[in-house]
């Protein structure tokens, strides 16, 4: 960012500097867990599932090294740590999860050499305390799919041996509930009965054995958002509030989560997050202004939590060296966004108090990236701040098209960016029916999505289809080749909202979730569901435009204003002091004291006589100021 500005009047007597200690606020103890939003890494972005305890470590040390005094705390292993890393294995196959006699997961020995012999996550876990950090893991609802098919006894914790009641003994079986699958790993994981006394002695044995594992940090998926399943949380609540050991209680993911659907667990858990996954692109990070707006205009940022508190968790910084969603490989590439992007995601992050957790490799961490993750303003304002919201009032120049200058006063916008989503739905469903075929030469078939187009000039949703195959391609072109992407009806792991968006195509695999058919009534069923394909117009999640801002208060009596440019051209923004006082009353805004500095450029700007506080921002940039008139 250039040319940082006061929009009238500036004059530089004085240098602010704002150098703050970070006061790290441990929730070691059990005085107060989740005190500030917690900090750490995770290896989902770098990793996707096929982390070793080797690359686990290896990350650990750098955290320990060079994140602890920044307040990076929490070293969490993402999902599967119990599959066994084998050709056939992927984020959603079944049968190749390391169970115990209990039915519970063990961590893939071969991946986690440190686990052989019963010990579990114990060894990683010493590991990771010695270092001075804290041990995470990721979990799922209920129980596994291999479970239920091998018929596991359940443990009674209370007495070491299988769980008895009515006379008889109880299995998993008995408290897996096959209607209710885990939405995005079907074939992995379903729920479990709450009402069920088996039910509650299996997750305790779970929760029970993390604990005596050493674990200081479960992230529990499939229970919230779209897959909202309240008993299970309040009752995993209850376990953990229970155990000696404070365990952080965080939820993910959190797509289509609301405030209000929040206000329900808030008070069960640590840490929850608000929106589906976060990867590496605009449409992503542009995503989450409205969702944070909304859970810090309903007062959720820092609220009661488990023994605690909670915070509304916008998901990883997916910066540095990555691996894509949900594959089988490990990081190769670097981050998609561009550094004024990734400087927008930190900012919007922080001054929302989201929980951090760097989703990068850090064995392979830039300077630059590093500098941006653990810069001081930021992190005192991520852990310290108070009266963070969304500022409406702020004015945009858009700078490059023409010379006269037009000041708009306003909010974001939204662009609705139309964009079909499949869905299914059952087959007798007169909405399924609005599949339309058309033959075109050498065999190939149209099949195109027409029933209630939202625009007039919409281009319809169409898919591919070669003379008796049942598969459905993507594009007219496609035959055998490797590479073919076909509709699928699997709902697959991790989609991220731009995934989301482009439909469930996926590569061909001749798998039955991937074979359909035609009906004369216009529905298109699938084989593996017995359900029909139906396309939905997105507009809910169309791209933000315009331009935003947050402002906060912090511990030393200063005032932050965060500017941003969602726009796709460089953009004047700016504020009006009187604007920020009537905003943030008793701060001394306005008065003839006030000093400031601006984050990203560096530049320290001395007292301030102007009415305004803004400057031009590049493409998707983001500025910060610190105005301080004590
Ligand atoms: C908790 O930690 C704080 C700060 O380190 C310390 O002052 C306090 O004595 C500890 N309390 C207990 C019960 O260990
Ligand atoms: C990152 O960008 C490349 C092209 O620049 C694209 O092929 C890839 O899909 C993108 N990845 C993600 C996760 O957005
Ligand atoms: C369309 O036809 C299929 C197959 O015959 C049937 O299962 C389905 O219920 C029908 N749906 C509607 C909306 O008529
Ligand atoms: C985001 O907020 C703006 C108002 O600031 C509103 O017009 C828009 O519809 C919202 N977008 C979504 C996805 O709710």
């Amino acid at each position: 960012m250039k040319d940082v500005f006061f929009n009238s009047l500036c004059f530089c007597f004085f240098f602010f500097c704002s150098v703050f200690q970070f006061n790290r606020v441990s929730s070691q103890n059990g005085t107060e867990r989740a005190a500030v939003p917690p900090r750490g890494w995770n290896s989902y972005n770098s990793f996707s599932w096929i982390i070793s305890e080797e690359e686990y470590l290896k990350n650990a040390e750098v955290v320990a090294n060079r994140l602890k005094s920044k307040g990076y705390e929490y070293v969490v292993v993402d999902y599967l740590w119990y599959r066994r890393n084998v050709p056939g294995a992927y984020a959603d196959s079944l049968g190749f999860d390391v169970i115990d006699e209990w039915g519970r997961m063990v961590p893939d020995p071969s991946r986690w050499p440190s686990s052989q012999g019963g010990k579990g996550f114990t060894e990683v876990a010493k590991k990771v305390h010695d270092m001075g950090l804290k041990f995470g893991i990721h979990v799922m609802r209920g129980i596994s799919t291999q479970a239920v098919n091998a018929n596991t006894p359940i443990l009674d914790i209370s007495k070491g041996s299988a769980y008895e009641e009515s006379g008889r003994k109880w299995f998993a079986s008995d408290i897996g509930d096959k209607s209710r699958t885990c939405g995005w790993m079907k074939n992995g994981f379903m729920s479990v009965n709450m009402d069920s006394g088996a039910s509650k002695a299996f997750l305790r044995s779970l929760y029970q054995q993390y604990a005596d594992w050493g674990v200081d940090f479960v992230k529990l998926d499939c229970v919230f958002g779209d897959d909202l399943d309240l008993p299970q949380i309040s009752f995993v609540s209850d376990v953990l509030k229970q155990l000696d050991r404070p365990i952080l209680f965080s939820l993910s993911p959190g797509k289509t989560a609301t405030p209000a659907m929040a206000k329900d667990v808030s008070g069960l858990v640590n840490m929850y997050r608000i929106t589906g996954d976060d990867w590496d692109n605009w449409k992503d990070l542009v995503f989450h202004f409205n969702i944070t707006r909304d859970f810090s205009a309903a007062n959720m940022i820092g609220t009661t939590g488990l023994l605690g508190k909670s915070w509304p968790d916008s998901d990883m910084l997916p910066f540095g060296w990555l691996t894509d969603p949900a594959a089988n490989e490990g990081p190769h590439r670097t981050t998609n966004l561009s550094v004024d992007e990734q400087r927008t995601q930190m900012t919007l992050w922080c001054m929302a108090k989201s929980p951090i957790m760097y989703g990068g490799d850090l064995r392979n961490i830039d300077d630059a990236t590093f500098s941006l993750i653990t810069n001081p303003t930021l992190l005192e304002i991520n852990s310290f701040s108070s009266n963070n919201m969304e500022f409406l009032k702020v004015a945009s120049t858009k700078v490059s098209h023409s010379q006269e200058k037009i000041v708009k006063w306003h909010s974001r916008d939204m662009v609705a960016s139309v964009s079909p989503i499949l869905g299914l739905t059952k087959c007798s469903d007169s909405d399924a029916a609005g599949w339309v075929t058309e033959s075109l030469n050498r065999g190939l078939q149209k099949i195109c999505w027409k029933a209630n187009p939202k625009h007039k000039y919409e281009t319809p949703f169409c898919v591919y289809k070669r003379g008796s195959q049942l598969a459905i391609y993507k594009e007219a072109a496609s035959g055998h080749d490797e590479g073919d992407v076909c509709l699928d009806a699997t709902q697959q792991r991790k989609r991220s909202s731009e995934e989301f968006r482009r439909g469930s195509f996926f590569p061909c695999r001749r798998h039955e979730n991937q074979k359909w058919e035609l009906h004369s009534n216009g529905t298109l069923g699938n084989q593996q569901s017995g359900e029909c394909a139906i396309v939905k117009q997105n507009d809910a999640e169309g791209i933000e435009s315009g331009v935003g801002s947050w402002i906060a208060t912090g511990r030393g009596g200063e005032v932050y204003v965060a500017l941003f440019n969602l726009n796709n051209e460089k953009t004047e923004i700016s504020v009006k002091i009187s604007d920020l006082a009537e905003a943030l009353p008793g701060k001394g805004l306005g008065q003839p004291s006030c000093k400031c500095r601006e984050e990203w450029s560096g530049k320290e700007f001395g007292v301030m006589s102007g009415s305004t506080i803004g400057t031009p921002l590049q493409t998707h940039a983001s500025a910060l100021f610190t105005i301080n008139c004590s």
